[in-house]
């Protein structure tokens, strides 16, 4: 009879056996393909995961809290509390800071400044917890919120900035510290798809009050489906765990303050706030602890492909407009945003059926102008401007992926397929 030892082992290996049979995601030059991602995790995170299920302890505990810490201490900070999708970090992080144990926070009615060019669970949160999304215009150049324009939409009731480091690229946090300090305005930092970038040397989700991040599959690294926020704020954090789990104490680090406080509730089921159901699993914390130390390298890849393609496709300047980085901004390529020019003879579209045609799969970027998106007509908010660089975005932009399987021979592939597209319309 073979041990639980011997039977697990058996596992591993057959695992490790069908992922190296199976599992072939790079580029190949006679089958050219070049999807918009490939899965980052392999033999390693499968086994990690299967050994939850084994063991049978699945529900959020130990191997949450290790990731939870590996996380923070990778960056710097005090606080992270995982959850189950960057959507639910969002939540988390605006439900928090608009609570009512939340000192200095949003209040119902208040109005938070987002980017035009975001996500749609950068918005709904605002939302969700009543408060007012005012929507302005992004950078052109960098694609972020224009600090410009941020300024120039606040007013009596804007009390907090939500913003996107869009396609990994960290906003001008120079200018949007100072905004917020002179204005006295709350920042929150949607980093969902900016794992792995920098401005200044310091991450980006360090800037504000808090961060949130995204391990979807598709992302810099996956826990499948995750999230996390992440503060310096201990008193956040708390009320994040509180929010994250039913609005109990369970998770909580200092459980005995609340226990003392009220003793004449069973501490197994006090519950001092409201709340959701955002945890996550011990198999996604699990995966992430595995994902996490091979994170630089996948960012890597992305920032050698980007500098490479900038390199052949830049020539095209007269009919294509890329996403530059700030000069203190250290992008983590998240895909390569590219507006086509108003002027340029064929539409956006021409562009994205000719390289699917040729395999390469291509999406719009985000949600182009959300203020366009019909959704936005069903919540109260304010629009400042007339949003013309997200409006173009939205209308001209497309992005492929440029993750840790593209090579230098699919961005050679990639540059073929623009050069002959181009050549086809008389460009070049
Ligand atoms: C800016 C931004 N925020 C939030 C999210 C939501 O993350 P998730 O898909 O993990 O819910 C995304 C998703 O890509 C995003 O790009």
């Amino acid at each position: 009879m073979a041990t639980p030892e011997q039977l697990l082992k058996q596992v591993h290996e057959s695992v490790e056996a069908y992922c190296k049979a199976q599992h072939d995601f790079k580029f190949k030059s006679g089958a050219p393909i070049v999807r918009l991602h490939e899965p980052t995790f392999g033999a390693e995170e499968i086994n990690a995961a299967l050994d939850c299920m084994l063991t049978t302890q699945v529900t959020m505990g130990a191997k949450v809290k290790a990731f939870e810490r590996q996380f923070s201490d990778k960056y710097g900070w005090k606080h992270g509390v995982m959850n189950n999708s960057g959507s639910s970090a969002n939540l988390l992080a605006v439900a928090a800071i608009a609570n009512p144990e939340t000192k200095d926070g949003l209040r119902p009615g208040d109005e938070v400044i987002v980017p035009a060019l975001s996500w749609s669970t950068t918005v709904w949160p605002l939302v969700q917890c009543g408060l007012i999304p005012v929507i302005v215009d992004i950078d052109p150049a960098t694609l972020n919120i224009d600090p410009a324009q941020l300024e120039r939409a606040i007013g009596p009731k804007t009390r907090g900035v939500m913003i996107v480091p869009v396609y990994g690229n960290p906003c001008a946090m120079d200018a949007i510290v100072d905004i917020c300090q002179r204005r006295s305005l709350i920042l929150i930092e949607d980093c969902c798809e900016a794992l792995g970038a920098f401005y200044d040397n310091k991450p980006v989700g360090k800037f504000g009050r808090v961060g949130t991040f995204s391990f979807y599959f598709s992302h810099h690294m996956t826990t499948l489906e995750g999230g996390i926020c992440v503060t310096d704020d201990f008193e956040l954090a708390e009320t994040m765990r509180i929010l994250r789990a039913h609005g109990w104490i369970r998770e909580v680090e200092d459980k005995a303050t609340w226990i003392k406080r009220y003793p004449e509730i069973h501490p197994r089921f006090l519950f001092v706030n409201s709340g959701y159901n955002l945890r996550a699993t011990e198999l996604q914390g699990a995966m992430g602890s595995v994902q996490l130390p091979k994170l630089d390298g996948y960012v890597e890849s992305r920032r050698e492909n980007a500098i490479g393609l900038r390199r052949t496709l830049g020539q095209y300047g007269a009919v294509f407009d890329f996403q530059e980085e700030t000069p203190k901004g250290r992008s983590s390529w998240f895909g390569f945003a590219i507006t086509v020019r108003e002027d340029a003879p064929f539409k956006v579209q021409e562009l994205m059926d000719s390289l699917e045609a040729a395999h390469i799969e291509t999406r719009p970027i985000i949600c182009g102008n959300i203020a366009r998106q019909p959704a936005m007509k069903l919540y109260p908010h304010r629009v400042v401007g007339d949003l013309t660089h997200a409006s173009a975005v939205m209308d001209r932009g497309f992005s492929f992926g440029i993750h840790q399987d593209v090579d230098s021979t699919a961005r050679d592939y990639i540059a073929d397929q623009f050069r002959q597209f181009l050549k086809g319309r008389g460009v070049i």
